[in-house]
């Protein structure tokens, strides 16, 4: 069986504005590695190298940063979508990307700890018509919501008020291509969108087999801020460290990885961290779950759990700052000229906290 992987990449992202009015949600970093990067790692690792990417508004930035994929050896297929209608929308954009080829569909701005090796072994020996993941949850209305017989879905319903089961579903599925003709008989949803658990409870009406697999491994959706630092924390919590920079005068605690180029001095840091290249950090504490991009410059500041973007700035703020996502090229300063005043220029839906 020929597999092919398709990312979605377009969508909206307007639960990540500020930082979605001016880049892809699916390129912020998580431990200094943007989100997709990971989703063409996992289908890489799978033994998938064609891989059609669905591009939107942010086309041209995904483009000239994951290229044409020799980087990871594999071939990346850009595929424009007219406008964010809808994950079955996304599939059939792709349909003639995807010919008669089996595929795996992931939404390019989620995180799965466990990778799809297993899944897509499964999904190839066992021959199903289309393979979902699920994962318990204790608040399935937020999601689309499986009910399952043994291994076989039978019904699947998106963001029920009453759900008949915790199994939410996982943004990746594998597909043969009977979803096309799936796809193209439902409607759009009360949202307007093509929804793609309608296409598969299409299969499902139509006596198709749909198999379905629990993962027990963490998996995170990194659609809004909680959840974007909560993989932060998750990948971090995974890395080895490592002293690549250098380091003068600090304490450095559990690990910690300081990239080439990056200077860290009189400071303590309590890892799980990363300082990416060409940081320096001066006078200052950084804590857990911390990802400082390259270029940043931090003196005389504390930050903890937080991801800070390359070449912003963050100079002699009085209290620590924490579970903050600050975008590129941000400078959090203090002014020393009177009025002695808050000096703001923030973006649309742009939100601070002050103590
Ligand atoms: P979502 O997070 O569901 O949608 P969104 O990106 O529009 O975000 P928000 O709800 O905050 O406005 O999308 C999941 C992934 O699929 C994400 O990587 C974007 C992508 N996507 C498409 O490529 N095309 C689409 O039509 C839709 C709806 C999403």
């Amino acid at each position: 069986m020929n597999l092919k992987g398709l990312i979605l990449s377009g969508g909206t992202g307007t639960r990540l504005r500020p930082i979605t009015h001016t880049s892809a949600k699916q390129l912020v970093p998580v431990a200094n590695k943007p989100v997709l990067f990971y989703a063409i790692e996992a289908l890489k690792n799978a033994g998938i190298t064609d891989i059609g990417i669905i591009v939107g508004d942010t086309a041209a930035e995904i483009e000239s940063a994951a290229g044409d994929g020799s980087r990871w050896g594999v071939r990346i297929t850009y595929i424009p979508q007219e406008a964010p209608l809808g994950l079955a929308h996304a599939v059939l954009t792709a349909e003639e990307y995807l010919g008669e080829d089996s595929f795996v569909m992931y939404l390019g701005d989620n995180l799965l700890r466990d990778g799809i090796e297993g899944l897509v072994e499964s999904f190839v020996k066992n021959e199903p018509d289309a393979l979902i993941l699920l994962q318990e949850v204790p608040n399935p209305e937020a999601y689309g919501v499986a009910e399952c017989r043994g291994d076989t879905v039978v019904r699947l319903v998106e963001k029920p008020a009453e759900p008949k089961s915790n199994l939410a579903l996982v943004g990746i599925y594998m597909f043969t291509p009977l979803i096309h003709q799936c796809a193209k008989e439902i409607k759009p949803s009360a949202r307007g969108e093509l929804e793609i658990t309608d296409a598969i409870q299409r299969l499902i009406d139509e006596g198709k087999q749909v198999d379905a697999h629990v993962v027990h491994g963490w998996w995170k959706d990194t659609g809004k801020l909680e959840d974007m630092l909560e993989a932060n924390r998750l990948i971090l919590d995974a890395l080895e460290g490592e002293i690549r920079g250098e380091v003068a005068d600090s304490e450095i605690h559990g690990r910690v990885i300081v990239e080439e180029g990056a200077r860290v001095s009189s400071c303590t840091i309590r890892g799980p961290v990363i300082i990416g290249k060409d940081a320096v950090v001066h006078d200052s504490y950084i804590g857990p779950y911390t990802s400082i991009d390259c270029e940043v410059e931090i003196r005389n500041s504390e930050i903890e759990h937080s991801i800070i973007l390359a070449q912003s700035k963050v100079i002699d703020l009085r209290r620590r700052m924490e579970g903050s996502l600050i975008g590129r090229n941000v400078r959090i300063l203090r002014l020393d000229h009177k009025p002695e005043a808050y000096r703001f220029m923030l973006g649309d839906n742009s939100w601070i906290g002050i103590v």
